[in-house]
């Protein structure tokens, strides 16, 4: 019988064997969640140092408390180069995630009972931007955008008729299913009319619009720009706010992250991704150039074998991600875990037109090539990897034996990519001895 001291370690070994198999999992797993991705080791390192043990409320050089000499430097070299890759006047590198930096904004430009536009969650939108969500916690009322899901994106003069008839606080745009630009220079006219903040929620597109392979929100039409920083960006699990308006507006959306939504800020994670913006500085373009062109590619291929991929009217998608109709596959939950079973790793998604239909049982599945890209892919193991997919869903195959073949197939990538230095990825770190 152990005593107590060892039922405790036993149960800390427990959760670090788990975290061993989970890495292990995934290194023999091809992962296309879409927003997700995996850090540089420079960036990883970062993750592990006394940053994270450390208090910095404020902004730098104006704290609260003393330790922050090294602080301050760090956060002035991550602002500057986020200022950089965003072409942008200000940059608040302090949440913790996107669904923080969006809270901060919110807080920032709106009281409770106010009214604002928003996408969707059928059309993508993501809980941040819905009543249920951040949204209602600041006590706002919303008013849905309506989508054109041939174009798989927000109908233009519904939009505008939307926007002229509710006169919004803030119009508010950017999903979780992001596959084409906002239209957002076609909105400028009915902005100004109404007089609204503009906020692009780019949490998905980050590192596309920051690699110039997207659209450009912030010189279309959008003064903030929020975001996670863990998408198509390859940093850690943190958020950013980006503005280009007014130093007013932007003391404002300041505040509203400290103090209105929270104290310490996470400083290793912002230290990882002053490393992730300088790699994304070097690298970004010619990564985001590759992402989109693998997932336009796996959207063809996927259609090829028959799956219903939406967006084929435009090419797919202009970003890393796609949507596919699966309800004559057996439905989206279906797929997701027959998919999970080959060690292929994706999410079932709500369709635009899913209106009865329940979100953990959706008509689609979502699929990003973010990730892949990091490690390696290129357009024969797309090829490649459609066709397993296909194996699996539409030709039936065992499961075991599609799961074979992914093992075999991920063991070939052994590297990220789009980042300076060299590191296997999916390895455990060990510290404890
Ligand atoms: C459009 C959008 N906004 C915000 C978020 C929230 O980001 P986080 O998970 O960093 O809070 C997400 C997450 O997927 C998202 O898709």
């Amino acid at each position: 019988m152990l005593n107590r001291t060892d039922e405790f370690l036993e149960d800390a070994l427990y959760i670090r064997d788990l975290a061993k198999k989970h890495n292990k999992f995934f290194e023999e797993s091809i992962p296309l969640i879409a927003s997700e991705n995996i850090m540089s080791p420079m960036a990883m390192e970062m993750l592990l140092t006394d940053f994270g043990f450390r208090y910095a409320e404020g902004l730098p050089h104006k704290r609260y408390y003393q330790g922050n000499y090294y602080v301050d430097l760090l956060e002035d070299r991550v602002i500057d180069l986020g200022r950089a890759l965003f072409n942008s006047k200000y940059i608040d590198p302090r949440p913790l995630s996107g669904t923080n930096a969006n809270m901060g904004v919110l807080y920032a430009f709106t009281k409770p009972g106010d009214l604002i536009s928003t996408p969707a969650l059928s059309g993508g939108g993501h809980i941040s931007s819905a009543s249920f969500g951040a949204v209602g916690f600041r006590g706002l009322k919303t008013v849905n955008y309506p989508f054109n899901v041939d174009e798989m994106n927000i109908d233009i003069d519904g939009t505008i008729k939307v926007i002229r008839e509710n006169k919004p606080k803030i119009c508010w745009f950017g999903q979780s299913v992001f596959l084409f630009p906002t239209p957002l220079k076609e909105l400028n006219d009915v902005f100004n009319e109404v007089n609204c903040k503009v906020v692009y929620d780019a949490a998905h597109v980050l590192g596309l619009i920051a690699g110039k392979q997207f659209q450009d929100p912030l010189r279309e039409g959008a003064e903030i720009l929020t975001g996670s920083t863990h998408k198509t960006l390859p940093g850690p699990q943190h958020g950013i706010i980006v503005g280009n308006g007014s130093e007013e507006d932007w003391k404002k959306v300041q505040r509203g992250i400290f103090p209105g939504t929270l104290s310490n800020h996470h400083i290793n994670a912002m230290a990882a991704l002053g490393i992730t913006m300088s790699e994304h500085l070097e690298f970004g373009e010619s990564y985001a150039k590759q992402i989109i062109k693998n997932a336009r590619l796996l959207g063809e291929e996927l259609n090829k074998y028959g799956f219903k991929v939406l967006g084929e009217k435009n090419g797919f998608t202009k970003s890393h991600t796609l949507a596919v109709d699966v309800s004559e596959n057996g439905g989206g939950k279906y797929v997701a875990e027959t998919l999970e079973k080959c060690n292929i790793i994706i999410n079932k998604n709500l369709l635009p037109y899913d209106n009865n239909k329940k979100s953990m049982n959706p008509s689609g599945i979502r699929l990003g090539t973010q990730e892949v890209t990091r490690i390696g892919f290129k357009e024969q193991d797309i090829k490649y990897l459609a066709e397993l997919i296909n194996d699996a869903v539409i030709k039936h195959r065992d499961t075991n034996s599609v799961k074979d073949d992914v093992i075999e197939f991920k063991s070939q990538f052994n590297e990220i990519k789009y980042c300076f230095g060299k590191y296997k990825p999916y390895q455990y770190v060990e510290i404890f001895k």
